[in-house]
């Protein structure tokens, strides 16, 4: 018997492995690159005023041969698309997570939506991966990183926006 329900046991555990592995692969979200985000958040003025940031730089400050550089590219670019395209410096989707299953209208123009397709809404710990020790030394600011302060100071002009929206 005991033998049996242990049987039993394992059983289900593998099945168990089996749906979380289907599940996980569902959610695989593919990068499209901040070039299809601009088609509709030019006007709103997040593409344009994140083209000043800092973040869309990121990529032509590293010289050449640090472009090549392993220990240099992953903070410095956003990701790969399905095509196999480096996207490069930190653009929207390196924040707002890949965006091939949530750029649709449709999708968009319902929040949840947008969040169960994978749009992701940025908060501490979306920065940290980037802003963190392994930052070269040479290169890592000195001051702790300050999420408010560097909000305000390194993305899109938005917040400020958002804040008329919510009096209107
Ligand atoms: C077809 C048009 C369209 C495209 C393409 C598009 N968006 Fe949007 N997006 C919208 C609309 C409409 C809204 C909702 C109204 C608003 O906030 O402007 C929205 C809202 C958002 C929000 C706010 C979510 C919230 O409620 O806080 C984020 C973040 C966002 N989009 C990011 C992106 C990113 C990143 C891309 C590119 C991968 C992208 N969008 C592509 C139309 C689009
Ligand atoms: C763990 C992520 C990470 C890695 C790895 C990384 N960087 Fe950076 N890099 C950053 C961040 C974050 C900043 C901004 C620092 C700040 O202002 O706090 C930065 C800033 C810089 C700057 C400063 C640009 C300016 O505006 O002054 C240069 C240049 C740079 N990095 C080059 C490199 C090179 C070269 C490598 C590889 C040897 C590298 N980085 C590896 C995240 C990283
Ligand atoms: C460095 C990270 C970062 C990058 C890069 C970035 N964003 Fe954001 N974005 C944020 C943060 C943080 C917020 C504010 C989230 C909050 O607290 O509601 C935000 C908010 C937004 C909002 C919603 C504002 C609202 O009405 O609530 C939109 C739309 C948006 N981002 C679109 C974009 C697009 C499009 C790009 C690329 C052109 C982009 N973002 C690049 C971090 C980023
Ligand atoms: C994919 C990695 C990555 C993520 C995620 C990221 N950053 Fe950055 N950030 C960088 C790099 C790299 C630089 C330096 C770019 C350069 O100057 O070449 C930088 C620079 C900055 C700067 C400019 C610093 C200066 O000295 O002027 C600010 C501000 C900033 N980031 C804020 C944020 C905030 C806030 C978030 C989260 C909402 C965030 N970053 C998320 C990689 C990242």
């Amino acid at each position: 018997m005991i033998g049996l329900s242990l049987l039993a046991f394992v059983i289900a555990s593998i099945s168990v492995a089996d749906t979380t592995k289907v599940a996980a692969e569902k959610v695989k979200h593919e990068y499209v690159g901040a070039d299809k985000c601009k088609y509709c958040h030019k006007k709103d003025g997040v593409h344009p005023s994140w083209l000043e940031t800092k973040h869309a730089k990121a990529w032509e400050n590293l010289k050449p041969e640090q472009q090549k550089d392993e220990k240099c590219i992953g903070c410095h670019s956003t990701g790969t698309t399905a095509k196999g395209v480096l996207l490069e410096g930190v653009q929207c989707e390196a924040c707002h997570g890949p965006g091939d299953d949530y750029r649709k209208k449709s999708i968009m123009e319902n929040r949840e939506l947008a969040i169960e397709k994978g749009l992701l809404i940025p908060d501490e710990k979306t920065c940290l991966k980037c802003h963190n020790e392994n930052v070269p030394e040479e290169f890592r600011s000195k001051e702790k990183f300050d999420f408010e302060k560097m909000k305000a100071k390194g993305v899109h002009t938005l917040a400020q926006k958002v804040e008329e929206k919510k009096t209107e």
